[in-house]
């Protein structure tokens, strides 16, 4: 089959969070799999444009509404991702740095689903599959069906993979004009509570919907940033596929961004070297429990509670055990984590910011990676500890529901709570610091979690069976 993926991110080209990740290792899976997938995504100024060498695909022009544009289509000369890469730069629209964040981000993502119709209509064949990812790329499958302009695209089956409901790029109906000349009577597959909303049209239009984990999926019926409703009606076409990892990307054998290699077998001794360079950068103290945290600093991730669940951590078992924090987002958040730093130097230390290197040597010499998410569609960095042999801490939502299995439970190897509060957090971290003193339990469990398989070849069979079902 040719699966075309449509993004805003792809690691390592561009990513903002995990949809970079599963974007940047499923197509290679399925190219392994012996499919021919591809991607294509914005041509953001990163690094990666800059280190890689490129042909030009193609050039066209459209239009979104009355604004001409021109667009050009370039292609990673040497397949280095394990597929076809294709990037689509706009001037003016596209041509930034970041990802996301901008004012015009809605007409960013429209222009560039625009030219990424334009291109596929001018290709000689269809493809067998159009996988679109959240709400960035959710009004592909409304123009394949509904834009006079596309026809051609009208019986190829595409797909939408739900990463993140919360955010579902809602924009006013004065934008309906920017989509190229579309049926008037489908308007209400663009529609929801009287505003043009891409994720709801994509749930309406896309001929399979797939969220990144079947908790998630369940709760987006009670839970949904408004769309309950939707996800009731449309649950017939709706399933929950777990993401995997890539586990050559995650591999605490071979990491490139880690200096003291390990695997289960010699677990204890590769963490603690990799745990003491990490905490003698941050002034921290080895001996003990090292706990952790990385991700954006966003309600999604409750990251508002950390400030006070460790402040009583700190009081309540004084001189017990260390934090590191990795993140970035709400300003309020970030300089109440930054603050902290002066009261409580030699046990806490903040690094503002996003550094994926650092990230690395994080999951390798933590012991506890703490995860008290408010919502949690899949969850990656919960994965990526587990491979690295640090236990994690999880609320009970979500893909860490499917992911992680309470200690306390047969065969658990984790700590769960049931809220995103510091009340639970902390009770967390004082049943972790119990396990810290029993070191044979806490070498077993982390051998138990090292030896558990989340990899995308475990798990890319359940995409393509999806695909083959629509064919
Ligand atoms: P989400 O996509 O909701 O942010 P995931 O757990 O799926 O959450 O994925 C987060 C990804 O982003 C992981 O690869 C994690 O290591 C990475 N990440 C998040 N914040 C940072 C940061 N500040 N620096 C480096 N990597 C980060
Ligand atoms: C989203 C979710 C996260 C998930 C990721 C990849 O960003 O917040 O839980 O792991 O997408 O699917």
């Amino acid at each position: 089959m040719e699966i075309i993926h449509i993004s805003a991110e792809c690691y390592p080209v561009a990513k903002a969070g995990g949809l970079g990740d599963v974007v940047g290792a499923l197509p290679k899976y399925q190219c392994r799999a012996g499919h021919f997938a591809k991607v294509v995504m914005p041509m953001y100024r990163t690094k990666f444009l800059y280190e890689n060498e490129w042909d030009i695909d193609f050039k066209g022009q459209t239009y979104m509404g009355g604004r001409y544009f021109e667009y050009t289509i370039i292609k990673e000369k040497h397949n280095k991702l394990g597929f076809e890469l294709y990037l689509v730069d706009i001037n003016g629209l596209l041509d930034r740095e970041k990802v996301y964040g901008y004012d015009d981000d809605n007409e960013r993502f429209l222009s560039f689903q625009i030219a990424v119709m334009n291109w596929m209509n001018h290709w000689e064949h269809t493809p067998d599959i159009v996988h679109c990812h959240d709400h960035h790329t959710a009004l592909i499958p409304f123009m394949m069906q509904f834009c006079y302009e596309y026809k051609k695209l009208s019986n190829t089956p595409s797909v939408l993979t739900i990463h993140n409901a919360q955010y579902q790029g809602v924009m006013g109906w004065d934008r309906g004009r920017y989509i190229p000349a579309w049926d008037g009577w489908k308007y209400g597959m663009l529609d929801w509570n009287k505003d043009l909303n891409p994720l709801a049209s994509g749930i309406k239009c896309a001929a399979k919907v797939t969220t990144v984990s079947q908790s998630y999926l369940n709760e987006l019926r009670y839970h949904s940033n408004g769309l309950e409703k939707l996800f009731e009606y449309e649950k017939g076409k709706c399933m929950g596929i777990l993401n995997g990892i890539d586990n050559e990307v995650w591999d605490p054998s071979t990491d490139t961004y880690i200096e003291h290699h390990y695997t289960a077998e010699d677990v204890t001794k590769g963490k603690k070297e990799n745990k003491k360079a990490l905490c003698a950068k941050f002034g921290l103290d080895e001996t003990k429990p090292l706990f952790v945290f990385i991700g954006r600093l966003v309600g999604e991730k409750a990251a508002d509670i950390l400030p006070d669940a460790i402040m009583s951590a700190l009081y309540n078992m004084p001189r017990q055990l260390n934090f590191l924090i990795l993140g970035s987002g709400d300003p309020a958040v970030e300089r109440r984590l930054e603050g902290m730093m002066i009261n409580y130097a030699s046990v806490y230390h903040a690094v503002i910011g996003y550094d994926e290197t650092l990230s690395h040597n994080i999951y390798a010499g933590a012991d506890f990676l703490m995860m008290p998410s408010r919502v949690e569609p899949c969850g990656l960095n919960q994965m990526y500890a587990m491979r690295y042999g640090t236990m994690p801490l999880v609320r009970s939502t979500g893909g860490l529901q499917d992911t992680v299995v309470d200690m306390g439970d047969p065969g658990g190897f984790g700590i769960r709570f049931n809220h995103a509060t510091a009340g639970d957090l902390l009770h967390a971290i004082s049943r972790a610091v119990g396990l810290f003193d029993d070191k044979k339990k806490l070498e077993s469990m982390r051998k138990q979690m090292m030896g558990i398989d989340h990899s995308w070849e475990a798990t890319v069979d359940q995409y393509l069976n999806m695909y083959k079902a629509l064919q």
